[in-house]
């Protein structure tokens, strides 16, 4: 069993400014879509994420954040089933999903993009949205060589709302380009596209503005709000780009090695000492 890391006791004991139990468990309700308790993951010898709690209301856009290696790509992986946690439960809708597969977490409802855009790029915009829909289709594969008209009619509804989702994210002009030929910010849109084909309730977005310029990452943060309003979504981002965390996120959690060293809205997280000296830097403080 690895050694408890620094930390751990302070963020159990001193409520409100460190302790993240402390500061949600004032904020939980029946209204959590999701929730996670006492979540651990352990790599052999590496605990990736120690102990960690979270609650996140219904509509919410809420930040993970942290350095490099801090644990909240796990978070995600452990969120969507890709990774059973060694300890600890997750809800969501009020129902245990630990250790459920993904493609049934995916189903209840809760959709994600990845860090390392995960595109098929050989084929078009559109059919990357479409096979994200697949998951919602009631026909199977076998019917598909007998031409039932029911198949047709899924197959077009499925293109219609595939292309309505291109147009939300502002990608209908390239909806019959190969994915990978697009620009890096477009990919980005295009897997929160394919993502929203799924159907969510809750999306788990991985540095969603990562390789964006300022611009695009301005229009990010608008889309985000968008999103999540016409959708009626709850979102959940990790990112390193503070001006869209402190932007669009009405509440954060900090890890730091896997432990939640803070949690609170941005203006608290902002001038937290403890998150300035393991994350943010006294530069940011000056700048902000
Ligand atoms: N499948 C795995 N096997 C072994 N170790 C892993 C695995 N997945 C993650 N880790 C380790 O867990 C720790 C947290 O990694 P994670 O990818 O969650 O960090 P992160 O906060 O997302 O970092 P970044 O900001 O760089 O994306 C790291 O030490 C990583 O090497
Ligand atoms: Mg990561």
């Amino acid at each position: 069993m690895s050694a408890p890391r620094a930390g751990t006791l302070a963020a159990k004991t001193e409520a409100g400014q460190y302790s993240c139990a402390g500061a949600l468990q004032d904020q939980q309700s029946s209204a959590d879509i999701l929730r996670l308790r006492e979540v651990s993951m352990r790599f052999g010898g590496v605990t990736a994420v120690s102990e960690l709690d979270m609650s996140l209301p219904q509509g919410t856009i809420a930040g993970l954040i942290g350095p490099n290696g801090a644990g909240k790509t796990t978070v995600f992986n452990i969120i969507t089933g890709f990774y059973t946690p060694t300890l600890g439960e997750v809800r969501f809708k009020d129902k245990n999903i630990s250790g459920v597969a993904p493609h049934r977490i995916c189903k209840q409802g809760i959709a994600r993009t990845f860090q390392n855009i995960r595109l098929f790029s050989g084929m078009s915009a559109l059919e990357n949205v479409m096979v994200g829909g697949h998951l919602r289709q009631k026909s199977s594969w076998w019917m598909v060589p007998f031409q039932l008209p029911s198949v047709h009619r899924e197959q077009r509804e499925l293109r219609e709302k595939s292309m309505l989702l291109l147009q939300a994210l502002g990608l209908e002009k390239v909806a019959h380009q190969p994915a990978g030929s697009l620009p890096y910010g477009a990919q980005r849109r295009l897997e929160i596209a394919r993502a929203l084909a799924t159907n969510p309730s809750l999306m788990l977005l991985d540095e969603p503005a990562a390789g964006m310029n300022p611009q695009e990452s301005s229009e990010l943060m608008r889309l985000i709000r968008r999103v999540r309003d016409d959708f009626d979504l709850t979102i959940l981002l990790i990112e390193h780009d503070m001006k869209v965390v402190m932007g669009v996120c009405s509440h954060l959690w900090v890890l730091e090695y896997g432990i939640c060293i803070a949690s609170g809205d941005p203006a608290s997280i902002r001038s937290n000492e403890r998150v300035i000296k393991a994350y943010l830097g006294q530069e940011y403080r000056h700048n902000a």
